[in-house]
């Protein structure tokens, strides 16, 4: 049985405190959906900046009415630092993933990157220490990897950042780091590899490419690829994000034993981890790929060429994560490949666009 297998089936005999903060939004929605299904008590935050109140909506109709009781949420902004204590109140574990997303806004509006990603995850550092909980879990990003070369990316080696929320995901791991050194606050970074799934945005100047494009799509459009389509990234069914947070927010500090491998001593606290599948997928692949399963469900759909576009500013070439960390330390082991995973976001597309 896997660990994560195992910790499934062990967590509703201990209902545990949570606080997912980004509650509203994409990866928190479907955080909190899946604590609530394991009769966990959540408190949700957020400020709806990104967020909806339809993401909270669907999860209240996701669980049972029991479920659905053990939340609460907080209408909050994580740049006040005076909220961000009380949300702490009581609370175990914090997955914090309020953030504003996007290299191209914060390339438009670095300052308001900056303020809720930076000073608002350094609110919660602070709130998160002061109330003493047992684990701090954060978003990280692979954008942290910013120009370094290599494939697959391995955390300890890093380039420069190419854009302002590159830059605020990365001062998110140094306070991190610093806050385990002065104040033996040990937390876990998970570095995110492009995730998607249900409830991720398709609307709006920001929207990320799965689902801008499942959009598209399904109204018979032309997508748009920046560059040639041989750009490439890991995606990561949400999923696989779930596993990861409840895995790093339950793993056990002690040294862990792993003889001849490069993890072998390692505290699997005061980390970061790539949070990914361990496959490449190029833009052009991608299209083919979402063209095939809209396709399956709505054959009538119209199957429109890509239209190419030019390179978009601060976007790396290529993106692949080696997740052999995560595994070694959290016991982490994708459930969904992207293949799967795009099989099943398709149906929930379909019906948000009324399709
Ligand atoms: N989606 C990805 O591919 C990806 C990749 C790497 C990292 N991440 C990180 O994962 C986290 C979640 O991203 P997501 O894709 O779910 O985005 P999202 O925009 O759907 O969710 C972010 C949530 O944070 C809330 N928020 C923003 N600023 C806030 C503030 N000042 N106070 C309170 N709430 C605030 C938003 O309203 C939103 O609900 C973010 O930290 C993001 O940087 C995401």
């Amino acid at each position: 049985m896997s660990r994560y297998a195992t910790l499934a089936a062990s967590l509703p005999a201990s209902p545990a405190n949570w606080l997912v903060t980004g509650a509203a939004g994409f990866i928190g929605s479907n955080l909190v959906e899946a604590l609530l299904a394991l009769d966990q008590n959540v408190v949700g935050l957020d400020n709806y900046a990104t967020g909806h109140r339809r993401n909270l909506e669907e999860v209240a109709s996701a669980v049972s009415a029991a479920q659905w009781a053990r939340f609460r949420f907080i209408e909050a902004d994580i740049r006040d630092a005076d909220l961000c204590a009380r949300a702490c109140a009581g609370i175990d574990y914090v997955l914090h993933q309020a953030a504003l997303g996007s290299v191209p806004r914060s390339l438009a509006d670095p300052l308001a990157t900056h303020s809720a990603n930076i000073t608002g995850f350094l609110n919660m550092l602070v709130a998160a220490r002061d109330a003493r909980i047992r684990r701090f879990v954060y978003a990280a990003s692979s954008s942290t990897y910013g120009d370094h070369p290599d494939l697959p990316k391995l955390e300890h080696r890093i380039g420069r950042p190419l854009s302002p929320y590159a830059v605020t995901k990365y001062v998110n791991e140094l306070y991190a780091g610093v806050f385990a050194q002065a104040y033996g606050f040990r937390s876990i970074g998970l570095r995110y590899f492009n995730v998607f799934g249900p409830r991720q945005d398709p609307e709006g100047a920001y929207a990320a490419v799965i689902p801008k494009w499942i959009a598209a799509m399904a109204r018979g459009e032309a997508v748009r690829i920046n560059g040639d389509g041989e750009t490439s990234r890991d995606f990561c069914h949400v999923e696989n994000v779930i596993q990861a947070n409840l895995l790093a927010a339950t793993v056990d500090d002690a040294p862990c034993s792993r003889p001849g491998t490069a993890y072998d001593g390692l505290s699997a606290t005061d980390q970061v981890y790539n949070v990914a599948v361990g496959e490449r997928t190029t833009l052009n692949t991608l299209h083919g790929l979402l063209q095939h399963h809209l396709r399956a469900l709505r054959p009538g759909v119209n199957a429109c060429p890509p239209d190419h576009g030019p390179f978009r500013d601060g976007d790396v070439r290529h993106s692949l994560a080696d997740i052999g960390k995560a595994g070694a330390l959290l016991g982490y082991r994708p459930t969904r490949r992207v293949d799967e995973g795009i099989a099943a976001s398709m149906p929930w597309y379909l019906r948000f666009l009324g399709l």
